[in-house]
C-alpha cells in the first residue's frame, strides 16, 4: 500500500538511489511480495498467466517476423515463403507465431471459462471482466488481421467475407465496407492498412488493456474457486487470513504451468503445426486469388461459433447482428446474472445444467462453423444458436430461482 513505502528499508548501492527516483521495491512490494492472492487457487487459475506469457512470445516473434515481411500484394505471399524456406529458423519463427495464435485463443477461452465456473464477473469484478471482454475484441481483429498478411488464398476470401459483413449495417453499411477497404475490392490498400493496425496500432491497445485489467484485478483482488471474498477476515496483522504472498507461492505455482504449457505447446509447433488444417488452413498455403474461390470458405477454429451462428439465420442482415448480439450478451454476463452465489460449488443444479449446456453448445457451434454446410449442420447450428441464447437471456430467471447451498465463511482448503 502507497502509505507503507517509508517502511521499506533503504538499501545501499545501487538500488538505494534508484529507489529514490523510481519505486521499484514498492512497486514490488504491493504487487508481489506483499499482494496477497487466496490461497486455494486450482487449475483454472494458471490461464491469466500463460495468456500475458502468450502476448509476449507474440509479440517478440512478431518482432522478427516483420524484419523479413514484405507487406503489399505482389510480395507478402513471396515474403512468407521465403521466411519458411531461406531465412534461419524462419520456419519456426513463423510456426511459433501461428501456434500461438491458435494458443492465445484456448489458454484465453478456459480463462473466460474460469469466470463462468466461479463467478469472477460479478460485482465487485464488473470491470475487470469488461476491460477482459474488449481484451477479447482487440484480439479478434487482431488475429483476423493477422491472418490476411499472408496473402493466402483464405486471407484474401476471409477477408472478403468478414468485411462485407459490415456492408449489413443499415444506411452506413455500404460506405463503411469501402472506406475499411480504401478500394472497391479487398486490394493492395487493405493488405497495407491490415499490416499497419497488426503492427503497431492493436498490439498497442492490447498493452493498455491488459495493464487496466491488471491494475484493476488488483485493485479488488482476485475471486477463488469458492467464491468468497478473502478480504472480509483479516488477521492481526491486516493481511487477509486466507490469502498467501502472490510472490513466491503463485509465481512458483506459474512457473509449473508455464512448463506444462510449453511442452504441449512445442509438441505442436514441432509435429504438427498446421494442427491438420485447422491452426492454418490448407487453402491458405495458394497465393490470393480474386478469380478462384476456396472450396469452402472458413474462418480459423476460434471464430467459427459465432460464424455458425451467422449461418444459422437464412437472412444474411439478421445473421449478422445475431453475430453481434450474441458478443454483447456475453459483455452484459455480470448484470444477466442474479445469483446471490458466486462459484458453481455453491449453485443449484440449474446453473450447473445450463452452464453445461451452454458449453455444449459452444463447441458444437465452433465444429460446425468449421464443416462445409449441410442441411443437418444447418438444424443443429439452429439448435445450438438458440440454447447459446437461452444460457444468456434466461440467465436472469433461473440464476434467481436456482436452489442454492449455503456458502462457508473461509475458504476450503485441503493441506497437501
Ligand atoms: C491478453 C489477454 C488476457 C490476459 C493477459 C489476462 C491476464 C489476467 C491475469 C494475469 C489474471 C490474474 C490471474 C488469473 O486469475 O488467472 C486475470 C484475471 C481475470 N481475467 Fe484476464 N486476461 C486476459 C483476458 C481476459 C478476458 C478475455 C477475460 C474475460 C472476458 C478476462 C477476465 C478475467 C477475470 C474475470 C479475472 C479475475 C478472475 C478471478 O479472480 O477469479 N481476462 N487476467
Amino acid at each position: 500500500m502507497a502509505g507503507d513505502h517509508d517502511k521499506l528499508p533503504a538499501r545501499p548501492g545501487f538500488m538505494g538511489w534508484l529507489n529514490k527516483r523510481l519505486p521499484v521495491d514498492a512497486f514490488l512490494k504491493d504487487h508481489l511480495t506483499d499482494y496477497y492472492a487466496p490461497k486455494n487457487f486450482n487449475f483454472w487459475y494458471f490461464f491469466g498467466s500463460l495468456a500475458l506469457l502468450v502476448l509476449v512470445m507474440q509479440l517478440l516473434t512478431g518482432i522478427f517476423l516483420t524484419m523479413h515481411y514484405k507487406v503489399g500484394e505482389m510480395t507478402a505471399f513471396d515474403s512468407v515463403e521465403y521466411i519458411m524456406r531461406e531465412v534461419p529458423y524462419g520456419w519456426l519463427l513463423r510456426y511459433l507465431h501461428s501456434t500461438g495464435a491458435s494458443a492465445f485463443f484456448i489458454v484465453v477461452y478456459l480463462h473466460m471459462f474460469r469466470a463462468f465456473l466461479y463467478g469472477s464477473y460479478k460485482q465487485p469484478r464488473e470491470l475487470l471482466w469488461l476491460f477482459g471482454m474488449v481484451i477479447y475484441l482487440a484480439l479478434m481483429a487482431e488475429a483476423f488481421m493477422g491472418y490476411v498478411l499472408p496473402w493466402g488464398n483464405m486471407s484474401f476470401w476471409g477477408a472478403q467475407v468478414i468485411v462485407n459483413l459490415f456492408g449489413t449495417i443499415p444506411v452506413v453499411g455500404p460506405g463503411l465496407v469501402e472506406w475499411i477497404r480504401g478500394d472497391y475490392g479487398i486490394a493492395d490498400a487493405t493488405l497495407n492498412r491490415f499490416f499497419s493496425l497488426h503492427v503497431v496500432a492493436v498490439p498497442l491497445v492490447l498493452l493498455l488493456l491488459v495493464t487496466l485489467h491488471l491494475v484493476a484485478l488488483h485493485e479488488v483482488g482476485s475471486n477463488n474457486p469458492d467464491g468468497v471474498e478473502i478480504k472480509g477476515k483479516k488477521g492481526a496483522n491486516g493481511k487477509p487470513l486466507d490469502g498467501i504472498p502472490f510472490h513466491p507461492y503463485y509465481t512458483l505455482k506459474d512457473i509449473v504451468g508455464v512448463g506444462v504449457f510449453l511442452m504441449l505447446f512445442c509438441v505442436v509447433v514441432f509435429f504438427v503445426p498446421t494442427f491438420g488444417g485447422i491452426f492454418l488452413e490448407h487453402a491458405n498455403f495458394d497465393m490470393a486469388n480474386p478469380m478462384s474461390t476456396p472450396d469452402h470458405i472458413a474462418p480459423v477454429w476460434y471464430f467459427t461459433p459465432f460464424y455458425a451462428i451467422l449461418r444459422a439465420v437464412p437472412d444474411q442482415q439478421l445473421g449478422a447482428l445475431a453475430m453481434a448480439l450474441s458478443l454483447v450478451c456475453l459483455v452484459l454476463v455480470p448484470w444477466l446474472d442474479r445469483s446471490p452465489v458466486k462459484s458453481t460449488r455453491y449453485r443449484g443444479w440449474i446453473w450447473k445444467t445450463a452452464l453445461a449446456l451452454f458449453v455444449i453448445s459452444f463447441i458444437g457451434l465452433g465444429y460446425i462453423g468449421l464443416k462445409a454446410p449441410s442441411p443437418l449442420f444447418t438444424l443443429m447450428g439452429r439448435v445450438f444458436s438458440v440454447m447459446y441464447f437461452a444460457f444468456f437471456v434466461l440467465m436472469p430467471w433461473y440464476t434467481k430461482i436456482d436452489p442454492v447451498k449455503p456458502v462457508p465463511e473461509r475458504v476450503t482448503y485441503e493441506k497437501h
